[in-house]
């Protein structure tokens, strides 16, 4: 018999770990409570950007193993529930709001008619598992026993579909062998030989996922924390962060200088970790990622600072082109995004902005509408005082600078993300500044 699993919450985890699960062979129910969403995937239409991710869709769709429904009680037949609404940063403070991790827990229990696996892969606050136990044990029907664990996702947005069919390490957390067995019956047919599963309780799973986010914010604000070194000193981040990640024990990913992270989840995990330890009485141990917070937003303005020197200490009136607008590239995610946030303080500066992106162009509308945005890189470009490259798509990094240059008014160019070929962009006759290196006439 095929195995059934529901995934609750269709954005970008929910939609990806549904397709990914029915792309191994299983029947699978995605579930929310966005009729617009639920129409649009249940005609195999993603409603945002996932290289891969559309074709496995459809296939699965069209095939019959994947459907889709508002209705939480027809998941409740599914042998294992996977757990992937949003936990987005709360309005009235820097934790996370669980709002709709405990919605769907007690929307989904009523409804179960035998025992039911419910596994957690949203990122929360640690301690969240247990609470939801207490609301599944209380809500659970006669004789119906309810287990939640906890399966944190480690998935990246534009490599989603990859990482979720070849993960680098799967964390189970559990209170039983039979859950343990369950998951790793399930996780099968995706664990390579070889891949790490790391079984361990529910507050220890809920802390790997939110550690491994800090880990990775306090690495890229550490080498940003450099470049503000070198920017006082003439060095250039560069070639500091390609010696240290030769080091095996720092390693390469990770150490790019730019202007810092963004994204629906590395800004917001931080401010939550934070904000947990504070409610645990334990704030001191994560002071030290406020700093983090504080030199990843320092960039932002730092990009601001430097086109103001470009253009002669005014930006009143100068035509910027701003290349990017997706927090990173391979997704059309603009939440907290870098690029758009620079691109907004310059147009409130004065500036004549001009945005492009190769795939976000709807969402950045959506959440900056008075922004003003070109057809294309070279509609960006024209007429230009000065070109800002803010995600690094790879539409981008293969400009002819040459050609570009034609397009502009002044061959000058910001690289925010350290990406250019230098030494090509100034053979084509242009300044070019980046961040922590020298300036490069
Ligand atoms: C991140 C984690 O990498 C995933 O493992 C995790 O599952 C996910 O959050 C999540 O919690 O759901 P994601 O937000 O998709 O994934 O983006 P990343 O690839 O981690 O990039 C985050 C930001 O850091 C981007 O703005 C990127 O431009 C920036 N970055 C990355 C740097 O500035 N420098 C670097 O060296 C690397």
């Amino acid at each position: 018999m095929t195995t059934t699993i529901s995934v609750i919450g269709t954005g970008y985890l929910g939609a990806t770990h549904a397709a990914c699960m029915a792309e191994l062979g299983f029947a699978v129910i995605g579930v929310d409570t966005d009729p617009a969403k639920i129409a649009d995937l249940s005609a195999g239409r993603l409603p945002f950007y996932e290289p891969g991710l559309p074709e496995l869709l459809r296939a699965h769709t069209d095939g019959g193993a994947l459907r889709f429904t508002t209705s939480i009680a027809e998941a409740a037949d599914a042998d294992v529930h996977f757990l992937c609404v949003g936990t987005p940063q709360r309005a009235d403070g820097l934790g996370a709001d669980t709002t709709h991790v405990r919605a769907a827990v007690a929307g989904l229990v009523p409804h179960l008619r035998r025992d039911a696996l419910i596994v957690g892969k949203s990122t929360v606050p640690v301690g969240t598992a247990h609470e939801l136990q207490a609301v599944a044990d209380a809500l659970a029907p006669e004789g119906v026993r309810v287990e939640i664990a906890w399966n944190p996702e480690f998935l990246r947005e534009g490599r989603s579909v990859e990482d979720t069919l070849r993960p680098d390490r799967l964390v189970l957390g559990v209170t039983s062998e039979a859950a343990e067995q369950t998951l790793r019956t399930v996780y099968k047919r995706a664990i390579g030989a070889g891949t790490p599963v790391v079984v361990t309780d529910l507050v220890s799973a809920e802390l790997v996922k939110v550690s491994a986010n800090a880990f990775l914010a306090t690495k890229i604000s550490f080498i940003n924390a450099v470049a503000e070194l070198c920017e006082a000193t003439g060095g250039d981040v560069t070639d500091v962060s390609r010696a240290l990640g030769h080091d095996a024990r720092i390693g390469h990913a990770f150490l790019k200088a730019g202007l810092g992270f963004g994204g629906g989840c590395l800004p917001k995990d931080i401010r939550a970790m934070m904000a947990r330890a504070g409610e645990l009485g334990v704030d001191q141990a994560l002071t030290f990622l406020r700093e983090v917070d504080d030199i990843n937003m320092r960039r932002r303005h730092r990009v601001v600072e430097m086109a103001t020197d470009e253009l002669g200490g005014s930006l009143l009136g100068r035509r910027v082109a701003v290349l990017g607008a997706a927090f990173k590239p391979l997704t059309d995610d603009v939440r907290d995004s870098p690029a758009l946030n620079v691109a907004a303080q310059l147009q409130l500066r004065g500036a004549q902005v001009r945005v492009y992106d190769p795939q976000a162009m709807d969402n950045a509308r959506a959440v900056f509408p008075t922004l003003a945005y070109a057809d294309s890189a070279a509609d960006a470009l024209a007429g230009a005082d000065l070109v800002l490259l803010l995600t690094e798509w790879s539409e981008f990094l293969e400009l002819d600078p040459a050609q570009a240059g034609d397009l502009v008014a002044q061959r000058r160019v910001i690289d925010g993300r350290n990406a250019l070929d230098t030494d090509a962009w100034r053979r084509a006759g242009w300044s070019y500044r980046g961040l922590g290196r020298p300036r490069m006439e």
